[in-house]
């Protein structure tokens, strides 16, 4: 199976699950610091660096069988003789990093502060925030799974678990891919950031003005658990779900015609006026066109989370996106909140906010610079 190296060759790499074509399943994972001692972090982040090199390369954290005694494994085993799976772990830092705690005040990210409340927002505490993140993402669900599970081991004492979601059925597509659907049925990562231009444009973290030199490279991540309603979906005509969000379902093409692919057309109009495209549909609220020409790179996944109380389908969307200033996120979901269709059926309940700083060279790991 494919693997990904996790060291970078020269300065201002970017982590892995990012560009990374996206892999077939996910486990994302928040943690709260219960230290205030900087050191902690320091030894936890460079614990994960070195455990990560080996993980994505197919090897265990350490032994599975201890030499001697009644010793307790280091590594847990599931992965193992899986290979690497196409793994990536991208580790995150969150405002609570650079808050008074740790004395790394001076070195926030230029952009890094927490989401503040959007339109529509209907947040569970318990799915929001976070210190730190990883991202797992494999093409064996199990591995990705061991991934997240061993380096929650390794946290004990520094960091307890806050939120976490598995995530399957890639829902954004890399450039070999066909788009995949989301669980409402319909294409999604059609228009996407895709080109190295719109990369270093919207992406990296490489501006002047950016901030600091040591996130170079790096980008923010901006995570969202949203529920879909499934039953009520279900129930809606096809050409109403096509309204909502401006494409047709099969083929995912512009309701103002062409294949899925073509550059969607927002002014073409019927006989009597109206847009092809619905001007509330979440593709005419979301485009760059509509925005000032933002344009975030999403690289979500579809989760379940079983049955809800009420014997209801409990699935949505765990969305996360990359961009180079979560501000352009924020004023996306502002609009959406405000207007969009799809609002009828989906319910915002998870939102966290990572600093991703760039893969560290061989010998150095996540962030070092922070405690230099
Ligand atoms: C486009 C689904 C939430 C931003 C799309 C498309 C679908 C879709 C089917 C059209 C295909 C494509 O170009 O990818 C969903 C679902 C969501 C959701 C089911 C929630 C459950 C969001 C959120 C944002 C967002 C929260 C950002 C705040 C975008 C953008 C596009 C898009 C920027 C591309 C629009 C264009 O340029 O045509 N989404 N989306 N989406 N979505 Fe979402």
């Amino acid at each position: 199976s494919q693997q990904h190296p996790f060291y970078a060759t020269a300065a201002g790499q970017p982590q892995g699950g990012i560009r990374t074509v996206p892999q077939r399943h996910c486990v994302f994972m928040t943690f709260d610091l219960s230290t205030s001692v900087a050191t902690d972090l320091q030894v936890l982040l460079a614990r994960w660096s070195a455990a990560i090199a080996q993980l994505q390369a197919g090897k265990t954290v350490g032994s599975v069988e201890p030499a001697h005694g009644n010793g307790v494994g280091a590594d847990t085993g599931e992965a193992l003789d899986l290979g690497p799976a196409s793994l990536t772990v991208t580790v995150g830092l969150g405002p609570g990093v650079f808050d008074e705690r740790f004395g790394l005040a001076d070195k926030r990210p230029a952009h890094l502060a927490a989401i503040p409340t959007l339109p529509s927002d209907n947040l569970d505490e318990q799915l929001t925030g976070g210190d730190l993140s990883l991202q797992a993402c494999a093409d064996d669900p199990q591995v990705a799974y061991h991934a997240v599970r061993d380096l929650a081991r390794m946290a004990r004492g520094t960091a307890t678990v806050r939120w976490t979601v598995l995530g399957f059925g890639r829902a954004s597509a890399g450039p070999s891919q066909s788009t995949p659907r989301n669980l409402m049925g319909f294409k999604d990562g059609t228009r996407n950031v895709t080109t190295d231009d719109e990369f270093d444009r919207f992406v990296w973290v490489d501006q002047p003005g950016d901030g600091a030199a040591w996130m170079r490279g790096g980008t923010y991540q901006v995570v969202r658990k949203i529920r879909m309603n499934l039953e009520t979906w279900d129930a809606d005509v096809v050409s109403d779900q096509q309204r909502v969000f401006g494409r047709t379902k099969i083929d995912g093409a512009p309701l103002s015609g062409g294949s899925e692919h073509t550059t969607p057309d927002f002014h073409a109009a019927h006989g009597d006026g109206t847009t092809k495209i619905d001007a509330r549909s979440h593709i005419a609220l979301a485009a760059h066109e509509a925005n000032g020409g933002v344009k975030i790179l999403r690289r979500g996944y579809n989760y379940t989370d079983g049955l809800n109380q009420y014997g209801q389908l409990d699935a949505g969307l765990l969305f996360a996106a990359y961009m180079n200033d979560p501000e352009h996120f924020e004023r996306l979901q502002r609009k959406l909140g405000a207007s969009d269709r799809l609002n009828e059926y989906v319910s915002h309940i998870g939102s966290a906010v990572f600093a991703v700083p760039p893969a560290p060279r061989k010998g150095s790991y996540i962030a070092e610079q922070l405690f230099r």
